[in-house]
């Protein structure tokens, strides 16, 4: 497995100064998250620092590095939900990371149905992380302490209300895992 400190120096030198910020700040997050549910604190911290890696590539790019991998039609047209699963790819090529790292990645934006422990923590960590800034931030905070799945679901409607509120598409693999949170 690669050493944490080789990815910080790729994310620190490959990622714009606003990006690396937050990205610092999910990887903090995921490991106070990690070490509050029994999680393994590195995978998270891992997880945290290689999540957004291919935020900044372009739609093409995105598909390109995800292009061994049988990706959803709605996934691959829509650049918000495509950088997750570039990252993830990307963050393989790159480096040794264990394969609960990659999914962690891999679901970060859309989540996916029956998630596990690590990926829900890395998905709740980047919506709560010290630079967020939103209404309905404390709510998930305080969630994110003592219901994980009411965390990710609440990180969830938020985002699509958001959506919703500014007139974007709302994508159908979101969708159905808040569906299966609610069932
Ligand atoms: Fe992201
Ligand atoms: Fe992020």
């Amino acid at each position: 497995m690669t050493d944490l400190s080789e990815i910080i120096k790729y994310v620190k030198n490959n990622l714009s100064e606003k990006r690396f910020i937050h990205t610092v700040g999910v990887a903090e997050t995921a490991k106070d998250l990690a070490l509050h549910y029994g999680e393994n604190p590195l995978f998270a911290e891992m997880a945290g620092f290689l999540h957004d890696i291919a935020k900044e590539y372009t739609l093409e790019q995105m598909r390109e590095l995800a292009k061994d991998l049988k990706v959803d039609e709605t996934i691959l047209n829509s650049k918000a939900l495509m950088h997750a699963v570039a990252g993830a790819c990307l963050a393989k090529k790159l480096f040794d990371i264990p394969e609960e790292v990659f999914n962690a990645c891999l679901y970060h934006t859309a989540g996916r149905e029956n998630m596990t422990t690590l990926e829900k923590i890395v998905f709740v960590a980047d919506m709560i992380e010290p630079s967020r800034d939103f209404s309905g931030l404390d709510s998930i905070k305080a969630l994110s302490k003592t219901d994980l799945d009411k965390a990710v679901l609440t990180s969830l409607n938020s985002t699509l209300m958001h959506l919703i509120k500014t007139g974007k598409k709302i994508h159908y693999p979101s969708v159905k895992t808040r569906n299966y949170l609610l069932t």
